[in-house]
């Protein structure tokens, strides 16, 4: 038990003082439990994303597990240790958890091996969410490249859930070629979805592709926005959605409505162990999702 659990208790039960809030990251103290899980199916997405279904064993453990788009969750694989993992699935599936992974080192290649049945831990849900709630009655940017449509898929699966809060949504979606396009099983699915119109573009074509070819930028050229009145969430490797919000800048889109998620190497996923920090803020718990204004003030956070 972490030593911030210990004192908070130790306070409480010990009648003294109300357990004072010296660390405002204490709040995070019920994370600090691991779920057993078990993987129920593997999906092999391309040749080095797969997807998996992670289903938390004790039945009322699993039904009271909630998270919001945009969080994620610290998964453990025993014997090799945790990585953080965006959680992709929809927030009102209660079943299993949908986690999208890319074979990237030495927890993830071990994880890439397991088959249905395999036991890890989860702990979590940790960090900041894409502010869902404000963006209703407005219109919505979805924008991903690559291995972003994992973080994506889930406020991508909240806003098609809830379509009728939202003015127009567009979904946009780079890959570097035909082979890389993740849940690519999903999109005519999310095209028949009353005013979700789907962009895909891909940087090189093979010789089947017969889609848009060229960066992710290209495809807001297209798009008719209406800068005052639309939010957009983009995820994806830092160069890329540093050029995607450049361009909805130019466009008028506000930075404050511009949404993104910062990957940083991470140990505790709570604000302790000081692996994740940009200064002083912690991308584990001040994010990882943040306004775009906040990124462009935090210095080399991009
Ligand atoms: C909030 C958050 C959400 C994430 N969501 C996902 C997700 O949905 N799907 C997914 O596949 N990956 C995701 N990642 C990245 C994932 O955590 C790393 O790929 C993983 O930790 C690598 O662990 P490993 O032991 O397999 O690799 P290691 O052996 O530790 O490292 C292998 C390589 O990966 C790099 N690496 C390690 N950690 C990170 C990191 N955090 N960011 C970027 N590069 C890293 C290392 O520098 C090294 O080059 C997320 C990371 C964060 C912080
Ligand atoms: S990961 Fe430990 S402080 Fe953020």
């Amino acid at each position: 038990m972490s030593i911030l659990l210990t004192r908070y208790e130790v306070t409480k039960d010990s009648g003294f003082v109300a357990a004072t809030d010296f660390n405002r990251r204490s709040r995070l103290q019920h994370v600090d439990r691991v779920y057993k899980a078990e993987l129920t199916n593997v999906i092999q997405l391309t040749s080095m994303e797969k997807l998996f279904h992670i289903r938390i064993v004790d039945n009322v453990e699993r039904e009271r597990f909630t998270f919001l788009p945009g969080q994620f969750v610290m998964l453990e694989v025993p014997g090799y240790g945790e990585v953080p993992i965006s959680i992709s699935g929809s927030p009102t599936n209660k079943g299993y958890l949908e986690l999208c992974i890319r074979k990237a080192g030495t927890v993830t290649s071990v994880l890439h091996q397991a088959r249905r049945g395999a036991r890890v831990g989860i702990r979590g849900p940790f960090g900041t969410s894409f502010p869902l709630e404000a963006m209703k009655g407005h219109n919505i940017l979805l924008i991903a490249g690559g291995l972003g449509l994992a973080p994506l898929r889930s406020p991508i699966f909240h806003v098609c859930e809830n379509r009728a809060d939202y003015k127009d949504v567009h979904i946009l979606y780079g890959a570097r070629d035909p082979s890389q396009l993740l849940f690519d099983y999903q999109y005519e699915q999310w095209n028949r979805i009353d005013d979700v119109e789907l962009h895909i573009i891909v940087e090189k074509p093979d010789d089947k592709w017969t889609g848009e070819v060229g960066l992710i930028t290209k495809l807001l050229d297209n798009i008719p926005i209406a800068p005052d009145d639309t939010f957009a969430i983009v995820c994806g490797p830092p160069v890329m959605f540093k050029f995607v919000c450049a361009q909805l800048g130019r466009m008028g889109v506000p930075m404050h409505r511009m949404f993104v998620s910062l990957e940083r190497r991470m140990h505790c996923g709570m604000g302790k162990c000081c692996r994740c920090n940009i200064g002083s803020t912690y991308t584990c718990v001040d994010g990882p999702v943040f306004d775009f204004w906040t990124v462009m003030n935090l210095k080399e956070a991009i």
